[in-house]
This record gives structure tokens, C-alpha cells and sequence, in this order.
């Protein structure tokens, strides 16, 4: 069962699912595709009966309330969604033996760190969309009894709303573009996402991951190669995040630690560079 089917990282477990042969239920709120089943993942009724009839063997779910600035302001909503629904989830998967494959992000540390954070780190979500996903990961932690939360950062792909898409379309309108040098992370390919997930539920992962595509780059280093890649001739400019201030703090430095994950994948995730090149080439 994948739950927030309809969203970016949604789209790609599911495709990558049915590629490997499974039966795969989807569910998607509030506009859903054809094949999808309307589910609110805040509605405990609704989500205890779809689960109980499916009885799916595992559960990814890739629904969240992901507007970051957005969550500043409607932190209560943002809550219910990352946090209440994630618990309820987490219980319907309990009451039926399903295994909850679980997506979580980087915003729950400080991003005051120097060096990658493992899994292990000390948690402080310095904004409202990570104090939700922190309650996501707890409420799992307390009520499921067979689960996987993998953290990861800077997600794009197709389908949804992302950096990579944005700039590449606000390149193509203007002549030159800032772009904030002084936040460093690890983009994220979704479909590189997706593998992760489901290589880690048939390997029988459980517990906390990291995953995502190194090395560290800042924003200005990922936009400048993104529009080069798609062939844009836009002028990219680093500046700083003071120039460019948002609702919500950015974590100047969140670099994840993702060497226990490759470990137990068998593989390595990717370079940033080239999963560009394949996302521009599909
Ligand atoms: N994007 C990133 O940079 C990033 C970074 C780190 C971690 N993550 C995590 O990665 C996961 C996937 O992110 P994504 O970028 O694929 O997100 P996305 O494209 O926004 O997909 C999330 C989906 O959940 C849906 N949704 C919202 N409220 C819901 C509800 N009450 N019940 C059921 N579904 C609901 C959304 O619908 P609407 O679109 O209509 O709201 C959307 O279809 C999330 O857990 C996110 O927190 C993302």
C-alpha cells in the first residue's frame, strides 16, 4: 500500500513497485488519479478501515504536509498531518502485521552541525515543519512494532514540486538568477529515494535510515549544474541566506550520514550529477 500516491516520491514507489511485480494498492488526498483511493491520513477511521480490509504487507507512506514555510504559520495542520496521522498509521499498522516504511528529513536536526549527521544525533527541529515530522517519528517509534523511517534531504523528481524544476524554469525567463551558497546538504533523487525504500523493506531493514545522493553541495552548486545540464544559459550568482530571507530558517549545514544505509542496501546511492543527467534525459 502506498499512501500520498499522487505526490512526488508516491509516484515513483509505486512505479517502481508494480516494475518489480507487485500488487500495489494506492491512496491519494485531496485529488487523487485514476486507480487511487481517496484517504486522509487524518481521518483515523477511514484509515484504520482501509488498512484493516487491505491487510498489506508493508505500507510506504509518502504522504506529508511539505510546505516548509507553509507549516510556519499552520503548524497545528502541519501536525495532524506529520505528526497525529502518522501515529494512526502507525497503529493500523500494528493491528494488522504491516510493516511501515516511513519518510522523515533532515529539518529534525539543527543543521548547526559540522560534520554529517548520523542517525544517532542528537534531534532539535529549529523550524514547525520539522518539530511535525519529529512528532511523525516518535509516534512511530512509540506504537509500531515493525518499521523503517528513512531521513533524507533536498528531494526532486518528476512530478512534483521541487528545486531542480523551479529554478530551471524560473532560468529560462530571466537572464541571471541568485541562488544561496552558505546552506550545505545532499540533493535527492526521488526515483534513487524510492529504490532505497523498498531494497530496505525486502532486505528486512528496520529502524532509522539516512539516504541521499552525495557529496554536499550548497544550493548555488546544484542550481548552476542543473541549468547547465538542461541547457540553459542563465547567469547563476551565489548569494547569501540573508539576501534571500524565508518564513521558515534553513539549516545552514545538513549533510546526512549515510554509510550504515549503503551498508545494509548493498549499494551506494548515486553522485547528485549524475542522477541530474538521468532526470534530464527521461
Ligand atoms: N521535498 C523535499 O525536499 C523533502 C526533503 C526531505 C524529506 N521529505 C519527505 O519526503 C516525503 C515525500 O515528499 P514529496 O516531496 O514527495 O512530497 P509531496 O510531493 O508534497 O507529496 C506528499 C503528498 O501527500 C499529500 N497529502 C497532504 N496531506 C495529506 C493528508 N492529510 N492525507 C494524505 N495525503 C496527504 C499531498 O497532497 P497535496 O500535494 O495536495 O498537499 C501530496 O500528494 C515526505 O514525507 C516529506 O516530508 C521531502
Amino acid at each position: 500500500m502506498v499512501i500520498g500516491a499522487a505526490g512526488m516520491l508516491g509516484g515513483e514507489v509505486v512505479s517502481q513497485l508494480l516494475a518489480r511485480g507487485y500488487d500495489v494498492v494506492q491512496t491519494a488526498w485531496p485529488d487523487n488519479n485514476a486507480g487511487q483511493i481517496l484517504l486522509d491520513i487524518t481521518d483515523q477511521a477511514a484509515v484504520n478501515e482501509l488498512v484493516a480490509k487491505v491487510r498489506p504487507v508493508a505500507v510506504y507512506n509518502c504522504s506529508a504536509f511539505t510546505d516548509v514555510d507553509g507549516a510556519e504559520s499552520r503548524e497545528d495542520i502541519a501536525a495532524q498531518v506529520n505528526g497525529t496521522g502518522v501515529g494512526t498509521l502507525a497503529g493500523a499498522c500494528r493491528e494488522n502485521n504491516s510493516l511501515l516504511i516511513h519518510v522523515s528529513t533532515d529539518y529534525v536536526f539543527n543543521g548547526a552541525s559540522e560534520k554529517p549527521y548520523r542517525c544517532t544525533d542528537p534531534v532539535s527541529p529549529q523550524t514547525a515543519y520539522g518539530r511535525t515530522k519529529l512528532i511523525g517519528e516518535q509516534k512511530i517509534q512509540e506504537i509500531a512494532n515493525n518499521w523503517i523511517i528513512v531521513r533524507t534531504s533536498w528531494l526532486y523528481g518528476s512530478g512534483g514540486k521541487n528545486f531542480v524544476d523551479t529554478i530551471v524554469s524560473l532560468a529560462r525567463q530571466k537572464e541571471n538568477l541568485k541562488v544561496v551558497s552558505d546552506q550545505l546538504g545532499c540533493p535527492t533523487y526521488a526515483p534513487d529515494l524510492a529504490r532505497c525504500l523498498i531494497d530496505l523493506a525486502q532486505k528486512g531493514g528496520q529502524g532509522m535510515y539516512h539516504f541521499c545522493n552525495g557529496p554536499a553541495c550548497s544550493w548555488f552548486d546544484f542550481a548552476r549544474k542543473a541549468v547547465e545540464i538542461s541547457g540553459g544559459h542563465c547567469l547563476i550568482e551565489p548569494c547569501t541566506t540573508d539576501e534571500f530571507p524565508r518564513p521558515a530558517k534553513r539549516p545552514a549545514y545538513s549533510v546526512l550520514d549515510c554509510q550504515a544505509t549503503f551498508e545494509k542496501l548493498g549499494w551506494t546511492a548515486r553522485p547528485w550529477p549524475e542522477t541530474l543527467l538521468t532526470h534530464f534525459s527521461v
